[in-house]
């Protein structure tokens, strides 16, 4: 038996919705009369002619209608006269720190949006961002959208190869990226891995430079600008472009089962709806509100929930650029006394390695502004979940576990304030969402037991696509159980209809909340010269989650040493990313494959773990 905290009369006077489960199955009785409700909070040029048109596998929602999401970021705040609310405060990881009311922010946007178009960019191009975490990183994607350009953000602790890759299939026009950054203690020249990543493919016209950590770059002639020198001229009157409901807004590449990442596609309307919906509804916005999210626009939750929603919204959010725990592990906590922050949004990864250092770091700093928490990413273990809620959250504050995915755009299954809360567990789906828990033929699965995670009906912020590849989007999310979304995740749901997530099924691994394909790390491994194989698994890890683990078959000669093991951890390292360094590798002389030469990493994992096997028939060997 899971404990069971019940809301505070406090939280419950306070929150938005009061009664889930008579909303819920109105919401599931009619959905597009749900989400039209929601959609008419918002400002449209156009409004549509039709809520849904679902021709299985594809979605398009709000069909004929003109908007653009950055009408709703922020034309309509200042039209409606709140300019001058502090929209956007940050700060440095060397204290330094701006702020932004939303007409400052408008004006920063429209100059750089001008500046775009001035060097040739227009509707529908892609522009690749690869930034650390400063306001720049924000204003460039809202300018894109202003404009009518895709974004396709890469995470900038991503490598050179990574970021390549992104460019190449983006076909990128122009990339927006800074001198260098300093990260904890060691500089980070981002301009050179540009420089690198985008070396002779034609489609780049132009690097725009943001400085910030001053080290010397090299500036191409022609291809390279300033970015202050770029919207120094520039006028803060730039229209907002008229887009169609269902026009791409961003592209953001994703980790699969294969070694390729894909690019999973969201567009203005129905994305702005959801991730409006959600954020409004979970963490119960008001007014007054300081959001503090402490993911990275990098990734889909920085996109959604500190780039989008929160401006939508017309709250005041706090951004901050540095790494969590630095310079001490009370950093965070120190940020919500001074922002005197009402919301706070971070990952089960960063609630544990809080742990390890002690509650007596939180304990410094005045914590009495925080209303709500939030978690997203990785499976919460209950005694983080109680460490949150005891020394986070004084047992205030309901914690908002929040279960999606980059292709769900939106929070998808997550207790509201007015729930009782199961540590654990994400609790139940949002309005107008239908989940359920399948075998592999379909079948729901009894109440209790284990089993595919699903989602049987659209919703307006879901992917509507893979870039360029329709064909895997049929496959992979709708091809693998007949007629339902197919999240790759485990879980099971309880007697009370409470969703407990147990982790992926399929070969992608989550390593302190960052997404994996087991295929994209062994094809690192097998790009250095000494390796002929390689199988990766996942094994659970105390503050990450899960840890990569690496079984690597040499080439014949060479010598199983230490010092190949960390040259390979480094190699990784380069070819991936520095998130990605494996923990343990292990040297092997074969690997568990099926007839047809397919790696058993199931195999790999229980022996790891000294878990029974199962069945092996289908082993070669
Ligand atoms: O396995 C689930 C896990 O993260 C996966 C999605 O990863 P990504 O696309 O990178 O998006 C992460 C941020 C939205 C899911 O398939 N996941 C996400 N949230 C939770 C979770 N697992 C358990 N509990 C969660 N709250």
């Amino acid at each position: 038996m899971s404990k069971l905290y019940n809301p505070s009369p406090e939280v419950l006077k306070k929150a938005h919705i009061k009664d889930y489960d008579k909303l819920y199955s109105e919401s599931i009785k009619d959905p597009e009369k749900f989400w039209e409700g929601i959609a008419k909070e918002l400002s449209w040029f156009k409004p549509w002619k039709k809520v849904l048109q679902w021709r299985y596998p594809f979605a398009k929602w709000f069909i004929g209608a003109r908007c653009n999401i950055i009408h709703n970021v922020l034309d309509r705040h200042i039209k409606s006269g709140k300019g001058d609310k502090l929209a956007l405060l940050w700060e440095g990881q060397d204290g330094k720190e701006r702020k932004f009311t939303y007409k400052e922010l408008n004006d920063e946007v429209s100059r750089l949006a001008n500046g775009l178009k001035k060097l040739g960019v227009k509707k529908g191009d892609r522009i690749s961002i690869y930034l650390p975490r400063l306001p720049e990183q924000i204003i460039s994607m809202l300018a894109c959208a202003k404009i009518g350009a895709i974004h396709s953000v890469v995470y900038c602790g991503f490598s050179v190869e990574a970021l390549r890759t992104r460019i190449t299939d983006a076909q990128t026009k122009v990339v927006i990226t800074a001198d260098g950054y300093h990260y904890r203690d060691k500089l980070i020249k981002t301009k050179h891995i540009v420089d690198e990543a985008a070396e002779g493919i034609k489609s780049v016209k132009h690097i725009i430079v943001v400085k910030r950590a001053n080290n010397d770059i090299d500036m191409k002639q022609e291809r390279d600008i300033w970015y202050d020198k770029l919207v120094k001229d520039m006028s803060t009157d730039c229209t907002t472009e008229e887009m169609s409901s269902e026009d791409p807004l961003f592209i953001l590449y994703t980790s699969g089962s294969t070694g390729k990442p894909k690019a999973v596609v969201h567009v203005h309307g129905g994305y702005m709806v959801g991730i409006y919906a959600t954020l409004k509804l979970i963490f119960n916005i008001s007014d007054d509100d300081i959001w503090y999210c402490t993911a990275d626009p990098g990734w889909i939750t920085g996109h959604s929930y500190i780039t989008y929603a929160p401006f939508i919204l017309g709250i005041t959010q706090f951004f901050y650029e540095g790494p969590p725990l630095y310079p001490d592990p009370g950093k965070w906590w120190s940020l919500i006394e001074k922002y005197k922050i009402t919301k706070f949004y971070s990952t089960p990864t960063a609630i544990r390695a809080s742990m390890r250092y002690g509650a007596e770091w939180p304990q410094k700093y005045d914590l009495s502004s925080l209303r709500i928490l939030g978690t997203v990413g990785e499976p919460i273990n209950p005694e983080a979940w109680e460490w949150y809620y005891e020394h986070i959250g004084h047992r205030r504050c309901p914690i908002m576990d929040t279960w999606w995915q980059t292709e769900t755009g939106m929070q998808m299954i997550s207790p509201l304030p007015s729930m009782p809360l199961k540590p654990g567990s994400a609790a139940k789906p949002f309005f107008g969402i239908v989940a359920e828990i399948m075998d592999k033929d379909g079948r729901v699965v009894e109440t209790g037991k284990g089993g595919f995670l699903v989602l049987k009906t659209p919703w307006p912020s879901m992917l509507r696509t893979l870039y360029k590849n329709k064909k895997r989007y049929k496959k992979v999310y709708w091809g693998e159980i007949s007629g339902v979304y197919f999240t790759g995740d485990a879980a099971k749901k309880d007697k009370d209809g409470y969703f407990w997530i147990e982790g992926r099924t399929d070969d992608v691994l989550k390593v302190a909340g960052y997404r994996f394909g087991t295929a994209e790390l062994e094809s690192a491994f097998v790009s250095h010269p000494s390796v002929v194989e390689a199988a990766v698994i996942g094994k659970p890890h105390e503050v990450k989650g899960q840890a990569i683990k690496a079984f690597v078959i040499l080439k014949q000669g060479i010598e199983k040493t230490e010092e190949l093991k960390n040259e390979l951890k480094a190699h990784i390292k380069k070819e991936v990313g520095p998130i990605a360094k494996p923990e343990e590798i292990e040297f092997v002389d074969t690997l568990p494959k099926t007839r047809s030469g397919k790696i058993m990493r199931r195999i790999l994992k229980a022996k790891e773990l000294g878990k029974p096997v199962g069945d092996t028939s289908t082993l070669e060997d």
